[in-house]
């Protein structure tokens, strides 16, 4: 079932009913203030940090879902409504919602009267406008009243909603003439205020929401709506709140457009106050709201914001036999690794924004899938990234945005950190040629004076590994690998301990962590990253330093073979008891995906690559997508941690966890299986799953971390429940991965060192497709041919009428057009 359907041409997801299988969200803001809104105007705006400077209060998990958000109630003689149906959830005559590329429309229409609201916030602008466009369709004149809503948050998020002994005595705000300021601690330790708008005279407000809402009443009946009117209330600590009030008439067919700015200014320290020391000095706030203070500035502001989002979209727009893909790779797939890469992993609807800072190997994995779309923020990522780095190669698992600081509380000795590094650098350079990025001089540990090139700091990851090998000859698996839940030196058996974090004791002579427990997938990971590394020392011309690094590149993969081939796939890992983990001879877990995809396109060896397709097939993959693991597990295993806490099914426990199911679909991929490779993608790629959104729940444009596996419901005896049902949406490394799965390795157009490679593996029945590269400074016209309906193979390549050996089309200097056939065959 469907709850709407994609606009292509306008690049937005439609949704036509308010009562969607889960809240369907959008982001708006790319630089400093951001936005969740959902498809029923729910969520929230903070500044930067959605922790520490979070502007309008959300209530989450809340009874019933989605509570908190920037309403607009009407009421129309009695009738009361909203024009995104929600809180107040009278029945709408019509309603719709249209996300689109950084913008909201919502419009709601009940007996004559039309809403419709434009949400957005404009580039450059630290404020959420909201355009109001009132209409009456009706044949005779129609007054009502109406009012806008926004709850404050008072700051901080955490203790927002936790310490209210204080909380309920701070609250502060300050009116002048249409504009309600929020100013909680501004006169005592903050220079930030934020305010609420409106671009005409406003009938009266609401600052205090026990008087507008009253306090046994709730969002959906608001007794100042109810009895038509409002308190011009003032706020003096409990919760402040922004709403304006309005008496409207309107003529049959008449419009009124009324322009919202919900806005954040910081202040200089000196100049916080008006000369008598007390009142908020607004010339900053002023000019803001002058900037959007009519509809055609609004006009001006959204057509702005089309045309930032017509030039990254313009950098990659393919022309495939298939709609769904050309929806996913030239619209929603960009849209969203542009987004991951803004937030991080810190605000969706389900992260609370109050939880983890940058992680290390997530934001690492994000430039993958948005640095062909702004190279120059990639660039600025990696060195902040890289500032976090410890001088032995070891990393801080994660940071915190607004210091850029390596997170001590959650430390470090993840064993696949630095390896990320090294193929997101790569990927930078590959894409932009810009080599002059080894040379920048970044700091360890955030301190300048132990700053090296960001050369070292690809050598000092590349031997991290090298250097911390178990007795196999494996590398160490330490705190954990990709896969958080693999918690091997963890053995916890204490409510509270976090897997992540927790140093058993067992463990503290050797420095927290086994010196015995093993990653494969980290081996994988080495094989295939490797040989990056290599390439870029070569590139150098440092030849002695390459054949080194490829040496233990070559080593690796020869343990790889000896210690942890298990006859059909390639095993997990080795716990801290030596034992083996995915292997055939365990009773649950027998594989697992992770290290597959990587060791198959590491050309370790070329049968095991292909059982090992072969098995993933069969015991992995599903009609929604690859599974993690299998069999689940169903019991406790100390001795692996996290992975087994979760029913069989959900998340790392045998979940369709989709982030490395795109490591599966570049492995088929490369191995030449473009029809498998297309089956998997097909599975998971959210427009895929529009049909079946009453199943799947979340967005049908945006990918999420987890899907329910085969094996959920097991746990309570109903195995297959919940299978094929999505959960955490948006913000997820499956975005990155997808977007490198299906424009790199099916689509085949694949950034490297020297030029711009061509070489797809798509499904046989394609007759080929067409698409348009910008790459460093040229445009490529590329044209696939496949008139022998072959999945992969370059029978020859055509650049610019001259037929040239190879996949590479190679890089020319100066040159700006370029003219790319490829057939295969
Ligand atoms: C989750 C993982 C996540 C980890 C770190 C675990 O509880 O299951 O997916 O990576 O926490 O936040
Ligand atoms: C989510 C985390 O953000 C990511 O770092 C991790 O790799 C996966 N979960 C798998 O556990």
């Amino acid at each position: 079932m469907k709850f709407g359907h994609f606009d292509d041409v306008n690049r937005e997801y439609v949704i036509t009913t308010p009562r969607t299988p889960y809240p369907w969200i959008n982001y708006l803001g790319t630089q400093g203030f951001f936005s969740l809104i959902s498809n029923t105007a729910g969520g929230y705006c903070f500044y930067k940090d959605a922790r520490l400077r979070r502007i309008t209060r959300y209530r989450y998990n809340n009874v019933p879902i989605d509570m908190g958000g920037r309403y607009f109630y009407i009421n129309d003689n009695g009738t009361i409504w909203n024009p995104g149906w929600s809180p107040v959830k009278t029945e709408l005559d019509s309603y719709e919602c249209r996300h689109g590329m950084g913008y909201t429309i919502i419009t709601g229409k009940k007996n004559n009267l039309k809403a419709e609201v434009t949400f957005f916030v404009p580039q450059n602008y630290d404020g959420e406008v909201q355009q109001v466009v009132l209409t009456n369709e009706d044949s005779s004149p129609k007054t009502f009243k109406f009012w806008s809503f926004a709850e404050w948050c008072l700051w901080d998020a955490q203790d927002d909603c936790t310490n209210f002994q204080r909380n309920f005595s701070t609250g502060r705000v300050e009116i002048k003439d249409s504009t309600i300021y929020h100013k909680t601690e501004y006169r005592d330790r903050r220079n930030h205020f934020a305010f609420y708008t409106v671009n005409d005279k406003i009938d009266g407000y609401d600052t205090d929401r026990d008087t507008f809402i009253g306090l046994y009443n709730g969002f959906h009946n608001p007794q100042a709506v109810l009895d038509g009117k409002c308190g011009n209330s003032l706020a003096d600590g409990w919760s402040p709140i922004a709403s304006h009030y309005k008496e409207i008439t309107l003529a049959a067919g008449e419009s009124k457009t009324l322009v919202f700015v919900l806005g954040y200014v910081e202040m200089p320290q000196d100049k916080k106050f008006e000369s008598d020391g007390k009142t908020i000095n607004k010339e900053k706030a002023l000019a803001m709201i002058d900037k959007f203070n009519s509809p055609e500035k609004v006009a001006e502001g959204m057509k702005e914001l089309r045309a930032y989002w017509d030039k990254l979209l313009g950098i990659l727009n393919v022309n495939t036999p298939e709609d769904k893909v050309n929806r996913m790779v030239n619209i929603w797939n960009q849209y969203q690794c542009m987004v991951t890469f803004n937030l991080s992993r810190s605000a969706s609807y389900f992260e609370s924004g109050i939880g983890r800072g940058m992680g290390f190997r997530d934001s690492n994995q994000d430039i993958l899938g948005f640095v062909h779309q702004i190279p120059d923020r990639a660039r600025e990522r990696l060195i902040d990234i890289a500032s976090t780095q410890l001088p032995d190669g070891g990393c801080y698992h994660q940071y915190q945005p607004l210091t850029k600081k390596g997170n001590a509380d959650i430390g470090g000795d993840f064993s696949d950190d630095p390896l990320w590094m090294i193929l997101s650098v790569s990927a930078y350079i590959k894409e932009t040629g810009d080599w002059s990025i080894l040379d920048a001089k970044v700091p360890y540990d955030n301190d300048e004076s132990k700053a090296k090139t960001m050369l070292d700091h690809l050598t000092v990851s590349f031997y991290h590994i090298v250097k911390n090998l178990g007795p196999h000859g494996l590398p160490l698996a330490m705190r954990a690998d990709w896969n958080d839940c693999i918690n091997l030196s963890c053995f916890s058996d204490t409510p509270g301990e976090s897997f992540q974090t927790y140093t058993n004791p067992k463990f503290k002579k050797e420095g927290g962590y086994s010196k015995v427990a093993e990653s494969v997938f980290v081996a994988a990971l080495f094989t295939y990253v490797g040989p990056n590394f290599v390439g870029i020392l070569n590139h150098l011309g440092k030849k002695g330093e390459a054949k080194k690094a490829q040496a233990e590149i070559d080593k690796m993969k020869k343990v790889m073979m000896a210690s942890a081939w298990d006859g059909n796939w390639f095993m997990r890992a080795y716990d801290a008891n030596g034992q083996k983990m995915g292997s055939k001879e365990c009773e649950e877990g027998q594989i697992f995906i992770e290290p597959q995809g990587f060791a198959i396109m590491s050309d370790i060896d070329e049968d095991a690559a292909k059982k090992t397709l072969a098995s993933i097939d069969e015991r992995l993959n599903t009609q929604h997508g690859l599974v993690l693991n299998n069999p689940a597990f169903s019991k406790y295993y100390i001795q692996y941690g996290e992975i087994s806490t979760y029913p069989g099914g959900y998340k790392e426990n045998a979940g369709i966890f989709t982030h490395n199911n795109a490591w599966i679909i570049c492995a088929a991929a490369y191995a030449g299986q473009g029809d498998q490779a297309f089956k998997y993608y097909s599975e998971i790629a959210p427009a895929f799953t529009e049909e079946t959104s009453d199943l799947h729940k979340t967005e049908p444009y945006v990918y999420g971390q987890m899907i329910g596996g085969k094996d959920a419901g097991s746990d309570i005896g109903q195995t297959g429940k919940n299978f094929g049902q999505g959960k955490n949406s948006w913000l997820t490394g499956t975005a990155a991965w997808n977007m490198v799965a299906i424009s790199q390795y099916i689509l085949g157009i694949m950034p490297d060192f020297d030029g711009l490679k061509v070489d797809p593996s798509i499904p046989s029945q394609w007759d080929g497709f067409t698409a348009t590269r910008k790459f460093r400074g040229a445009t490529y016209r590329i044209t696939i041919k496949n008139p022998n309906h072959v999945c992969k193979g370059v029978k020859s390549l055509v650049v610019d009428g001259k037929e040239i050996d190879g996949c590479v089309v190679p890089y020319v200097e100066g040159k700006i057009e370029v003219e790319v056939v490829v057939t295969l065959g």
